[in-house]
C-alpha cells in the first residue's frame, strides 16, 4: 500500500438505526475499505467505496482451503473525538496471523492510515449509547480462483464497521458454560494462536451442542491431553483464585488476545496478583467446589468481560457466585471501558 486511497462517494447514505436494538454484527456502514494483493506489485489499489457485495470466483481459494484472517477493534465516540483501543496490536496480530497462514503481511502503519481515514468518513456511525461503540472487522483472504493446495497468489484486505451495543445480552448479564471434554478447538502446532477464520468454524458444533444443553458458551481443554484450561467460547478466560487472578498461560493453541494482556496489565496496574499458569481442570474443579474460586469470566473485545455464572464441569452444574457478576469482574469491565471510552485516565497509552 503507501498509495494515496481512491475515495468513490456513496450517492446516497443510509439511515442510521437505533443501536440499542439492533443485533451484534447485522447492520454495516456506508463505507468499506479494500485492497488488492498481487505478488507482482504487493498490496495496491487501496480503495474506499460503498459498502457493496463482492463478485467472486466459486473456485476461490479461501472458500475451499480456508485462507481467510481476521481481526475485530472498536471505535468509542467520545464528545466530538473518535477512539481507538490499541489498533497497532489488532494490525500486528493481523501480520501474525497472516504469516501462519502464509499469506502476505499488510503494512501496519498504512493499515491505521487507512481505518482512521474510513473512520473520518463514518465518525457519525460511531454511536454514543451507554457501552455502544463501532466494531472495526479488519480482514484478509485469498481471491485465487485455483483448486490446486497450495497458498494463493492473490489476497484480499478489507475492514468493514458495524455500529453495536454488547455481543449479547446486557454488560455483565453472567453467561452458562458447558466444559467441552469431546471436541477441542485447537492444537499447539496448529493454528489456534492465529485469528484464522476455520478456528472458529471447527468451534460451532461443540457451541451448538452446548446450546442443546441448555448453556450459551463452551468452555475448551487443551487439544492434546484435554485436561488443562484454554478458552471460554470466542473470549480468554480468567478467574479468581483466594483473591488472586489467574488466566492459562499462552501456549500456542490460546489466542493471544488483546483484552487479555489488557487486563492483565490493568490488573496489575490496580494492585492485584495476575497470575498465567497451566490450569487443569479438575484442580479449578476443586476450587470451585471449596469456594477458593470465586468468580470466573470470560474477556474478549466484543463482550469485553463476561462473568460466567453457571457451569457444567464433567456432567454436573455448579453455581459460580450466586449466578451474579463478582467485584473483581466489575472493577476491571468498569476501570477498562472509561478508559477506553477517555473517561477516566489512560496511564498506559492505549488511546489514540
Ligand atoms: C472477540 O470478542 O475478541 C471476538 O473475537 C469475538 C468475535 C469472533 C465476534
Amino acid at each position: 500500500m503507501g498509495q494515496t486511497i481512491q475515495i468513490e462517494k456513496a450517492n446516497s447514505l443510509k439511515e442510521k438505526p437505533d443501536v440499542s436494538n439492533i443485533k451484534f454484527g447485522t447492520v454495516f456502514t456506508d463505507y468499506m475499505f479494500s485492497s488488492h494483493y498481487t505478488p507482482e506489485h504487493g498490496w495496491e489499489t487501496p480503495t474506499i467505496t460503498p459498502y457493496k457485495n463482492l463478485e467472486l470466483s466459486p473456485a476461490l481459494q479461501s472458500i475451499h482451503y480456508g485462507q481467510s484472517v481476521f481481526e475485530g477493534l472498536k471505535a468509542y465516540k467520545s464528545g466530538d473525538d473518535i477512539l481507538l483501543f490499541r489498533p497497532e496490536e489488532n494490525f500486528k496480530r493481523l501480520n501474525r496471523s497472516l504469516e501462519r497462514l502464509s499469506m502476505p503481511k499488510i503494512n501496519e502503519e498504512d493499515a491505521i492510515k487507512a481505518l482512521k481515514e474510513l473512520l473520518q468518513l463514518e465518525k457519525d456511525w460511531v454511536p454514543d449509547g451507554p457501552g455502544q461503540s463501532l466494531y472495526i472487522r479488519p480482514f484478509v483472504f485469498a481471491d485465487e480462483p485455483f483448486l490446486g493446495v497450495r497458498p494463493s497468489r492473490t489476497y484480499r484486505f478489507l475492514i468493514i464497521l458495524s455500529p453495536v451495543a454488547g455481543y449479547s445480552g446486557a454488560a455483565l448479564d453472567p453467561t452458562s458454560i458447558y466444559v467441552e471434554d469431546e471436541y477441542v478447538r485447537a492444537v499447539r502446532g496448529g493454528i489456534g494462536n492465529a485469528k484464522a477464520a476455520g478456528n472458529y468454524a471447527a468451534s460451532l458444533l461443540a457451541q451448538q451442542k452446548a446450546n442443546n444443553l441448555g448453556y450459551e458458551q463452551v468452555l475448551w481443554l487443551d487439544g492434546v491431553h484435554q485436561e488443562y484450561i484454554e478458552e471460554v467460547g470466542s473470549m480468554n478466560i480468567f478467574f479468581v483464585r483466594n483473591g488472586e487472578i489467574v488466566t492459562p498461560e499462552l501456549n500456542g493453541s490460546i489466542l493471544e488476545g488483546i483484552t487479555r494482556k489488557s487486563i492483565i496489565e490493568l490488573a496489575e496496574y490496580k494492585g492485584y496478583t495476575v497470575k498465567e499458569e497451566r490450569v487443569h481442570i479438575d484442580d479449578f474443579l476443586k476450587g470451585v467446589q471449596d469456594g477458593s474460586i470465586s468468580e470466573v469470566f470470560g474477556a474478549g473485545t466484543a463482550a469485553v468481560i463476561s462473568p460466567i455464572g453457571r457451569m457444567n464441569i464433567h456432567d454436573t452444574d455448579y453455581i459460580i457466585n450466586d449466578n451474579q457478576p463478582g467485584d473483581v469482574a466489575k472493577d476491571l469491565y468498569d476501570h477498562y471501558t472509561e478508559i477506553q471510552y477517555g473517561r477516566l485516565e489512560d496511564p498506559f497509552g492505549w488511546v489514540q
